[in-house]
């Protein structure tokens, strides 16, 4: 299974078997902890920090492709990063690859360089 074309850009961050029943799994990429989530079997890396009082998403329940908040509900889009409740509530996102058994994502310009 492979999702979309790796470039340069693209950095190994885990393996598909690292994902538990519910299909997520958080990775550390550089300072940021990213949420691996999949969604009607495709794959969507999303920051895993909610911007507005840091509740853990990955902790957080989907309905449909919004994935909500556990500690006061905003919901965001696992495809797009924003907040239909608040617009200016707007997550990153990463463009992610599948290549064997690895999971890539497009954040080589994310990581700290020391
Ligand atoms: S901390 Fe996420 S909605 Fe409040």
């Amino acid at each position: 299974m492979d999702e979309g074309q790796p470039d340069g850009r693209f950095i190994p961050v885990a393996r598909l078997d690292a994902l538990d029943a519910r299909g997520r799994t958080v990775v550390h990429v550089g300072a940021v902890r990213v949420l691996l989530v999949r969604v009607d079997g495709r794959l969507h890396a999303l920051e895993d920090t909610c911007p507005h009082r840091g509740g853990s998403l990955s902790e957080g329940d989907l309905d449909g492709h919004l994935l909500h908040c556990p500690l006061h509900a905003w919901p965001f889009d696992v495809r797009t990063g924003h907040c239909p409740w608040r617009p200016e509530a707007r997550i990153r996102i990463y463009d992610v690859s599948v290549r064997g058994e690895e999971i890539l994502i497009a954040a080589s310009d994310s990581v700290a360089t020391r």
